[in-house]
């Protein structure tokens, strides 16, 4: 745990760009810390491209913010081969994917064929282009940020896309105070300039080394069963409780047990701790699950969302 106090500082570098939001920063440093891809969604205005760009700032890396449009192509974020004359070969030019932190603003304003180009680059760290295999940095890491589907001219992200994010996090409003502090900070960051930058941003091999760190730490059996039970449970609930059957079209996936204890196991390390509580699995289940989690229309027409499911199979398992 020797790069814990770090991640700290990180945080504390957040707070200084953020005001209140710590479920938000919460999760944006456990992406980190387990390199899983996140997606970020709410309303327009809450903060989400101000928390990826200043997360950004504090990591030594490559960052790239790729602005999602309706006329995006996928050779536009993954790069091509392009002819060169003087060898008369071709060589491959690459695009905006080739860094170490993805800022994919509005993913969901792109049409399907440039979110798929994505699917390779998130699960396999690489980009296939006419046969050849260009790997991806070590750090490689999307942060992804989308407003609600109900808005104009927003493409759904495919099942199979969203299966890659490790969290799907939804933001809420701020409170009347901390809107109020929101005002404040603004105000100063232009009367007193911009003191918030951190000396020491964090180095490349120390979000590896923490990345091991937290692969390393303790979760005893009885938790990994209460893990499996709670992603089973998303696929037939109807055995915890037989009103609700058909609530559920597809449930979460194997990929949702191994994200559910890679999120616990960063949570239980921001805490200072080495092993597994069950807190850690019920504060991060929600946003592991939700985006797994696909609503049968019987589900729809009574109103019934995937939170709602996830919070009665949370109450209905027994906590080991
Ligand atoms: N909790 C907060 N702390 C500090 N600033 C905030 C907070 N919420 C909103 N703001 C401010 O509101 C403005 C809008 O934020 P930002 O552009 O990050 O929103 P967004 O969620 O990315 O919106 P959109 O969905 O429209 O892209 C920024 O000036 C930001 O600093
Ligand atoms: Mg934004």
């Amino acid at each position: 745990m020797q790069t814990q106090p770090e991640f700290l500082k990180l945080r504390q570098h957040l707070e200084q760009y953020i005001v209140g939001q710590t479920r938000l920063i919460d999760r944006l440093l456990i992406a980190v810390l387990t390199g899983g891809h996140i997606l970020l969604e709410s309303a327009p205005g809450l903060a989400k491209t101000t928390a990826i760009k200043a997360l950004a700032g504090g990591v030594h890396a490559g960052f790239q913010r790729i602005q999602f449009t309706p006329d995006l192509m996928p050779s536009d974020i993954t790069g091509s081969d392009v002819f060169d004359p003087r060898t008369g070969d071709f060589r491959f030019v690459p695009g905006p994917l080739f860094h170490e932190i993805i800022l994919a603003d509005e993913i969901n304003r792109a049409p399907p064929k440039v979110q798929s180009a994505l699917l390779e680059a998130m699960e396999e760290h690489q980009i296939t282009i006419s046969g050849r295999s260009h790997p991806l940095p070590d750090l490689f890491i999307v942060m992804a940020t989308q407003n609600p589907l109900e808005q104009a001219g927003t493409y759904p992200l495919p099942e199979a896309q969203l299966d890659r994010f490790l969290l799907h996090v939804t933001i809420d409003y701020p409170s009347a105070e901390e809107e109020l502090q929101i005002l404040d900070r603004d105000r100063n960051l232009h009367f007193g300039g911009d003191q918030n930058s951190i000396d020491t941003r964090l180095s490349p091999e120390t979000v590896l080394l923490s990345r091991r760190e937290v692969a390393e730490i303790h979760i005893q059996d009885s938790l990994k069963q209460y893990v499996v039970a709670i992603v089973n449970a998303t696929r037939s609930p109807e055995k915890l409780n037989p009103d609700w059957q058909n609530l559920i079209a597809y449930g979460a996936s194997p990929r949702a047990t191994l994200a559910l204890v890679r999120a616990a196991s960063a949570h239980a390390y921001l805490q200072g701790r080495e092993y597994v509580i069950p807190d850690d699995i019920l504060e991060v289940a929600a946003d592991v699950l939700r985006h797994r989690v696909i609503c049968s229309y019987a589900a729809k027409a009574q109103q019934i969302g995937a939170n709602e499911i996830i919070s009665n199979i949370l109450a209905a398992l027994p906590i080991p």
